[in-house]
C-alpha cells in the first residue's frame, strides 16, 4: 500500500508523521520504504544524523516521476510513504498519482484549513482518474483540552474527505525524537506520544479491511 504524507504548506507535520508511520509500521515487521520527495531532503537528513541502520529504506525522489517509479521502487514492499514537499505542486501532483490513500495532516487553526484548499483540489482532480484513490486529513500538533480541537474537525467536515480520529498532539518528544535520528518509538515507547501514533496505525489497519 502506498500512502503519501501531503499537503503544500510548510510546517503542517508531514515529515514528522511519514517518519513515525514508517517506523510504526516497520516495527510491526512489515516491508517499509519512505520516499523522501521534499527537495529539502528532511527524511534524509534524519536517516544521516541516525545511528546504525534505518528500520526501513529512505529514498529521495524529489521530481514529479514518482507516479512514473513507485512500480519498481515498491517492489518486495509492503508499504511505501511518500513524505511530500512544500509548495511545489508538480511533485505533490505526482505524488497523489503515486498514493492508495492520501493522508493531509493539518494543524488546527484558521489558516492551515483554509491553506488545505490546494491540496484538496489536486486530490479531486487525480480522483477523476483514479476513483480508488482515498484520502483522509489527520489532525496534528493538537493542543491538549482545548475547544479548538472540535471547532476544527466541524470545519473540515466542508472537504470531502473524514478526518482521522487519532490525532496527533503538540509534544516536543516527537520533535526531540526525530532531531536524533529516531522516533518516539525508540526513544519512548511506552510514552503517549507512541500511543497516539499507534493509534494511527491502527486506524489505518483497520479501515483497510
Ligand atoms: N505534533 C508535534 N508536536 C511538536 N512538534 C511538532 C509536531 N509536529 C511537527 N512538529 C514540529 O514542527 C515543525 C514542522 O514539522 P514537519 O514535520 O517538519 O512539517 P512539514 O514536513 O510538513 O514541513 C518541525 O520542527 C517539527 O519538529
Ligand atoms: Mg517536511
Amino acid at each position: 500500500m502506498k500512502i503519501g504524507i501531503l499537503n503544500q504548506k510548510g510546517g503542517a507535520g508531514k515529515t514528522t508523521i511519514a517518519l513515525h508511520l514508517a517506523h510504526a509500521l516497520a516495527l510491526k515487521d512489515y516491508q517499509v520504504m519512505l520516499i523522501d520527495a521534499d527537495p529539502q531532503g528532511s527524511a534524509r537528513d534524519w536517516a544521516t544524523a541516525r545511528e546504525g541502520n534505518a528500520p526501513f529504506s529512505v529514498v529521495g525522489l524529489d521530481r514529479p516521476i514518482i507516479h512514473k517509479e513507485i512500480g519498481k521502487l515498491a517492489i518486495g514492499y509492503d508499504y511505501v510513504i511518500i513524505d511530500g514537499a512544500p509548495r511545489v505542486s508538480d511533485i505533490t501532483r505526482s505524488a497523489i498519482l503515486a498514493s492508495d490513500l492520501v493522508l493531509i495532516p493539518i494543524q488546527p487553526s484558521p489558516l492551515d484549513i483554509w491553506a488545505a484548499h490546494s491540496v484538496v483540489e489536486l486530490i479531486s482532480e487525480a480522483q477523476i482518474y483514479q476513483p480508488d484513490l482515498k484520502a483522509a486529513f489527520i489532525i496534528n500538533r493538537k493542543i491538549v483540552n482545548t475547544a479548538i480541537g472540535k471547532e476544527v474537525v466541524e470545519v473540515l467536515k466542508d472537504y470531502p474527505y473524514p478526518v482521522l480520529k487519532a490525532a496527533l498532539a503538540q509534544r516536543i518528544a516527537f520533535a526531540e525524537s526525530l532531531n536524533i535520528g529516531s522516533t518516539v518509538l525508540e526513544t519512548s515507547p511506552h510514552s503517549i506520544a507512541a500511543s497516539e501514533i499507534n493509534a494511527v496505525v491502527e486506524e489505518l489497519l483497520n479501515t483497510k479491511k
